[in-house]
């Protein structure tokens, strides 16, 4: 049977539901940490309650907690079964770095080609195994913050909890970076957002 470029699978069923139900666990990490952040500030700032989740501290630890293990497993299944299927590789591999600035300029000008939509640009590929990174990083982090007296490698190697908290706080600011322009390129071309859902 002969497949037109409309009926290539892109992104496979278990990578779309990962995807939407990463975002799913994000969003409630998010939320739920400010209040948690709340009630012990590290900067000179808190967030507006309104936009945090849980009500009071120990309703927020519980969706934090909640969330936690979706995020954990869920990532972990990505990161398993995008290795074994050999996604990975083939996905995300090579990036040239030429070309993650050659696109960068193009796409400051406007110019960037979206012609072939079922393969990652550099800058993509960079942008997505960074997501990835912060994923892991703030994981990580969050253990620390969580057991530190469980964790003494983690620990020290995050600089003793007080820094582990910083180290969170910045992956956080990092991945809530990554997600609006990651929402904003996604409106500017809104086909791959089809692709996302059906996966063709
Ligand atoms: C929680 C925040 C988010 C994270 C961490 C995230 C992460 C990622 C990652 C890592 C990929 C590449 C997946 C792969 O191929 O293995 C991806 C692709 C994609 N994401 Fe997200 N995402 C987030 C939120 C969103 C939201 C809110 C939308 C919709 C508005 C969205 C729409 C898409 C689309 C359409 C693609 C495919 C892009 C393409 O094929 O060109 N994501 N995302």
């Amino acid at each position: 049977m002969v497949m037109n470029s409309d009926q290539k699978i892109v992104h496979p069923f278990w990578l779309r539901t990962f995807h939407w139900i990463n975002l799913v666990a994000v969003i409630l990490l998010i939320l739920s940490g400010w209040r948690i952040y709340n009630a012990s500030p590290i900067f000179a700032f808190t967030f507006p309650k309104e936009i945090t989740l849980g009500g009071w501290l120990g309703g927020a630890l519980l969706w934090h907690f909640a969330a936690m293990w979706l995020l954990f497993f869920n990532g972990l299944l990505y990161l398993f079964l995008n290795t074994v299927t050999g996604r990975f590789k083939a996905r995300f591999f090579p990036i040239r770095f030429g070309d993650v600035f050659s696109e960068l300029t193009a796409a400051f000008k406007g110019k960037l080609a979206h012609d072939d939509l079922s393969e990652y640009n550099a800058v993509q590929k960079l942008a997505y195994l960074f997501a990835v990174v912060f994923i892991v990083l703030l994981v990580l982090s969050g253990l620390v913050v969580w057991k530190s007296v469980q964790f003494p490698l983690l620990r020290e190697l995050m600089g003793g909890y007080d820094n582990a908290r910083i180290v969170h706080f910045f992956a956080m600011s990092a991945l809530v970076a990554f997600t609006a322009v990651h929402v904003m390129m996604v409106a500017l071309v809104p086909k791959t957002l089809l692709m996302m859902i059906r996966g063709r």
